[in-house]
């Protein structure tokens, strides 16, 4: 069975409030949500519950604190949002009342054998992740999309065996729920309803996809499903089930789109990470900021003055890469390769370019810093939007399972 992609323009993604975001996240993940947003039809949340999962131990304020400073780091990259939905997942229900539904189908063999499972299990050992909702942690992901239909969840490579549990969960559903007795009946029936013309071409894209697997064709179809005014949504659920000879399809099957990594190493030159120490973090403060890149190690070589070093050996430079342009690092190749610049020499571009960055992002956080209720209200309109959309797709989840009981 296959996706809807009717809605094909929408992406979602979710984000642990796990503490202040530092420049790894910006040049990761957050860069790449501020060029979708003009693209797509973007939902951006804070996975709170799933936060819930490795932190329930924790004292909750922690988590309170960290949502909000979290959504603020987001507005202060330039996250927009009259472009994006903006919301907290426990704020939306729905979610919690998919995943209950996802998880009475999903095999447990599925879930054990999710490779951040036992990962996670090996890397936070001081904590006991054998917990239901741990293990669970995918399905509840798989809630996320699903009620979106989101045809595209932008995610780090470790999130991609969710993203296809996600697709196996949403087939699983619409094998499960998707059939009905006289569904091919039921199908030729609407298939009346797209015209003379619309039904015709239907069933040549229809044949062309069946027969020869031609993609381009199923495409087609999903096109003109798409743009059609006249169905209901079961009988538009129903014709996309048809094209593929399956019965309705409910839920959408997303495709994972890989963010590319940060080419920003942590200051020490490994990755960048809370836990490690290294970070810069996107409010850190000019003083801070330039106390940071002075004390970054350079190419240990370079012990003296006038002792040549290497650029390949220095974290400094992998910071060149993302912040210099073309004559800097130019300078910065021959200058340490020759002696004829010293590491604070060649430091002082790089904190300059930082510390613009710095107040570009200081700038836009300063009026929901000063006035949090500027945040309070972004995150309601983006609940309550988020809630309308994830309602819908719950009242035909609800249908399908017949615990429509109103
Ligand atoms: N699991 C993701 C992470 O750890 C966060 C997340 C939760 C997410 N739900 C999501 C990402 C839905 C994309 C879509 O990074
Ligand atoms: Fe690193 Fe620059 Fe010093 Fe060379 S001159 S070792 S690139 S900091």
């Amino acid at each position: 069975m296959i996706s809807k992609p009717g809605q094909s323009n929408r992406v979602v993604s979710g984000m642990r409030p796990t503490g202040r975001l530092h420049l790894g996240h910006y040049h990761g993940v957050l860069k790449n949500w501020v060029e979708l947003q003009h693209e797509f039809d973007c939902y951006f949340f804070v996975a709170d519950w799933h936060a819930l999962t490795t932190l329930y131990e924790e004292d909750s304020e922690t988590i309170n604190s960290n949502v909000w400073e979290m959504v603020i780091d987001w507005l202060a990259v330039g996250v927009d949002p009259s472009r994006a939905t903006l919301f907290i997942q426990s704020r939306v229900p729905e979610h919690a009342e998919l995943n209950l539904l996802l998880s009475m189908m999903t095999p447990l063999g599925w879930l054990e054998r999710v490779p951040t499972y036992k990962d996670q299990q090996a890397k936070l050992s001081e904590k006991d992740l054998s917990t239901h909702g741990f293990l669970g942690y995918p399905v509840l992901q798989a809630a996320d999309i699903l009620l979106y239909h989101a045809s595209q969840v932008p995610v780090g490579e470790d999130q991609v065996p969710h993203i296809e549990l996600t697709r196996e969960i949403a087939r699983r559903f619409n094998y499960l729920y998707g059939r009905e007795p006289g569904f091919e009946e039921k199908a030729e029936e609407a298939i009346k309803k797209l015209g003379k013309r619309g039904a015709k071409l239907y069933r040549n894209l229809r044949n062309a996809y069946t027969e020869r697997g031609d993609h381009e064709a199923l495409e087609k179809a999903h096109a003109l499903l798409a743009s059609n005014q006249n169905l209901s949504n079961a009988e538009q659920e129903r014709l996309y089930g048809y094209l593929e000879g399956g019965g309705r399809s409910i839920l959408t099957e997303p495709e994972a789109t890989l963010t590319e990594a940060s080419k920003l190493p942590g200051l020490d030159g490994d990755k960048m990470s809370k836990s490690y120490g290294n970070t810069i973090a996107l409010r850190d403060d000019p003083e801070r900021i330039e106390k940071s890149v002075r004390s970054m190690p350079t190419d240990p070589a370079r012990v003296r003055r006038d002792d040549p070093g290497d650029p390949n050996k220095c974290p400094v430079w992998q910071f060149h890469h993302v912040y210099s342009d073309q004559s800097t690092r130019d300078w910065v190749e021959n200058g340490c390769r020759s002696a004829s610049i010293g590491c604070i020499d060649c430091k002082q571009p790089l904190i300059e370019s930082l510390l613009v960055e710095q107040k570009d992002i200081a700038e836009r956080a300063e009026p929901y810093i000063e006035d949090p209720t500027l945040v309070r209200n972004i995150i309601a309109d983006g609940c309550e939007k988020a809630r309308e959309t994830a309602d819908e797709t719950m009242e035909q989840v609800r249908a399908t399972m017949n615990l429509d009981y109103y």
